[in-house]
């Protein structure tokens, strides 16, 4: 009974004595919280609730990027800023301290690439980089979980984006099943300026296995510069919650490589 009892209470390898301080984070990247527009917040009220959970979490900015998927969710800047500065005027109001910004993530595909080639109009997110002082305009971007990005595709999006001076962030970067066993493309990305991101959710391993362990290989070589929340839902931020014991954030925060601090400064 009383072996029981030890085991039932002895904390696993992974907990490892652990304690991260989330408000270092300072700001998240990566949320789905303004009402109906995607697969994220449904209503204000469920906007509201999500944006309580994660500004007593400890962040002061939260930017929110709704989809911008061409087929599934065909969403523009004149569909989104209403709703977003209507969501903005209850979130200032409840919580005035917090800083609440509007930009997107958007898919890889040939729309995509046409939207690129109007920059100005781009839903993009501000940053300097504590480590340099080097100031970014980000925009976030994701590709297919089923099938690798075209490579050409993926080239002329980086290209573009570089070229109008927009610094390109790949979303949940150990999430893509065909990059786990070839973490290549990974490295290939972060070579070429490519900001990596990695979900919460991942490094807590809801995601499986293969994707935790390519975002801990991904932070070991110090390609990854993001973390985030990626919420739609209650479930994403009890993953953030979890960071705090996450042996993984600790290496993140203890490099110092995190950009999350800088996020909405100019
Ligand atoms: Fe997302």
């Amino acid at each position: 009974m009383l072996a029981f009892l030890r085991n039932l209470f002895r904390k696993s390898p992974s907990q490892g004595g652990v304690k991260n301080d989330l408000k270092l984070l300072v700001a998240d990247v990566h949320s789905h919280l303004v009402p109906g527009v995607d697969d994220g917040a449904p209503d204000m009220t469920s906007a509201l609730a999500l944006i309580s959970r994660l500004h007593h979490l400890g962040f002061e900015t939260l930017v929110t990027t709704p989809h911008i998927m061409s087929d599934l969710y065909p969403n523009t800047p004149d569909i989104l800023q209403p709703r977003f500065y209507e969501l903005k005027l209850e979130v200032a109001k409840r919580f005035p301290s917090l800083t609440f910004i509007l930009a997107a993530e958007y898919f890889l595909d040939t729309s995509f690439i046409e939207l690129l080639e109007n920059p100005d109009k781009l839903l993009t997110f501000p940053c300097v980089d504590p480590l340099n002082g080097d100031k970014h305009e980000m925009l976030l971007f994701e590709f297919a979980f089923h099938e690798a990005p075209n490579d050409e595709l993926l080239t002329e999006a980086i290209f573009k984006m570089q070229t109008s001076g927009i610094t390109p962030v790949v979303a949940h970067c150990a999430r893509y099943p065909y990059w786990h066993m070839d973490r290549s493309k990974l490295e290939s990305l972060h070579s070429q300026g490519v900001i990596l991101t990695v979900n919460a959710a991942t490094l807590v391993g809801n995601y499986g296995e293969l994707a935790k362990e390519t975002a801990n290989h991904a932070v070991d070589q110090g390609w990854i510069r993001m973390v985030c929340s990626d919420t739609h839902a209650p479930h994403h931020i009890v993953a953030v919650k979890e960071l705090e014991t996450s042996e993984i954030l600790a290496k993140l925060i203890e490099s110092g490589r995190l950009l999350n601090p800088g996020v909405g400064n100019r």
